[in-house]
């Protein structure tokens, strides 16, 4: 009886004592959060030749509106994440931006993968929507963002497939440079981004103080040997 009632108050104490890091670790967060990004560009006139997945994909253009249907008939594990990573998304197909592609299982015609391009033209809309979190691109750029491959397909090669795809598409509408941000932790889409023939260029940092209200931003070139490390 004595033992369990130790284990017991041991317990408690160890939930206590975790609560009380969670909570600190919050406001913490409140006070000052930092992110670090990293900015990925490719030469779209340079030959490349974009690895396959192991699902053979096709890919088209699709409307915000099939994006959404896509997203919401998705089936996600109920996540946090995976939650938040939709209604990203969501967004982003209600405010029209850019152009938002889709790669699908060529035998089951199922849904795998999406993600957005953005070009000069929506420079404006882009800043309000994102924030300035990009820089804003040259006539000859277009940004990829916002890649998402459906839960049920990660780990099969789909977004680097994808994305040297919608590459190519880009490259034939005329534009020379691809670029994409991915935050730094993001080792599957940094890797991914790599295999697209993405090389890191540029490092993001951002700083939020005071719940946001206070919000600092730059971007730095990226050492060659910085970049190299990234990818190891
Ligand atoms: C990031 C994401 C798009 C990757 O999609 P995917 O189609 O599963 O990626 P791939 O199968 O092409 O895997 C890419 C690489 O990352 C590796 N990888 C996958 N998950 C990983 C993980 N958790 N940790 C480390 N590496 C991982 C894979 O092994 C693969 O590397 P390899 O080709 O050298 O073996 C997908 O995980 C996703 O949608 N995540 C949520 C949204 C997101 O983060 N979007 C990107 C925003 S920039």
């Amino acid at each position: 009886m004595a033992n369990t009632l130790e284990t017991l108050k041991l317990a408690l104490h160890s939930l206590r004592q975790r609560d009380a890091k969670r909570v600190l670790l919050g406001v913490r967060n409140q006070i000052v959060r930092s992110s670090v990004s990293i900015g990925l560009r490719r030469d779209l006139s340079e030959p490349f030749v974009g690895p396959a997945a192991r699902v053979p994909l096709l890919v088209r253009e699709v409307s915000p509106s099939e994006v959404t249907a896509i997203l919401y008939s998705a089936a996600l594990d109920g996540s946090l994440h995976e939650r938040r990573d939709r209604e990203v998304r969501l967004a982003h197909a209600s405010e029209k931006l850019g152009r938002a592609f889709i790669a699908y299982a060529a035998e089951s015609h199922q849904p795998c993968f999406i993600q957005w391009i953005m070009s000069a033209a929506d420079n404006p809309r882009m800043k309000r929507f994102f924030r300035g979190r990009f820089p804003p691109l040259k006539p000859e750029e277009v940004l990829f963002e916002n890649a998402l491959t459906l839960p049920l397909f990660r780990g099969l090669g789909i977004m680097s497939c994808a994305m040297s795809r919608i590459a190519e598409i880009a490259a034939q509408r005329g534009f020379r440079y691809g670029l994409t941000f991915v935050a730094e932790s993001n080792v599957a889409s940094l890797r991914a981004c790599a295999k697209a023939g993405f090389s890191p260029s540029v490092v993001r940092r951002d700083r939020a103080i005071c719940m946001g209200l206070l919000r600092q931003r730059r971007f730095d070139p990226l050492s060659p040997a910085a970049a190299a490390s990234l990818l190891r």
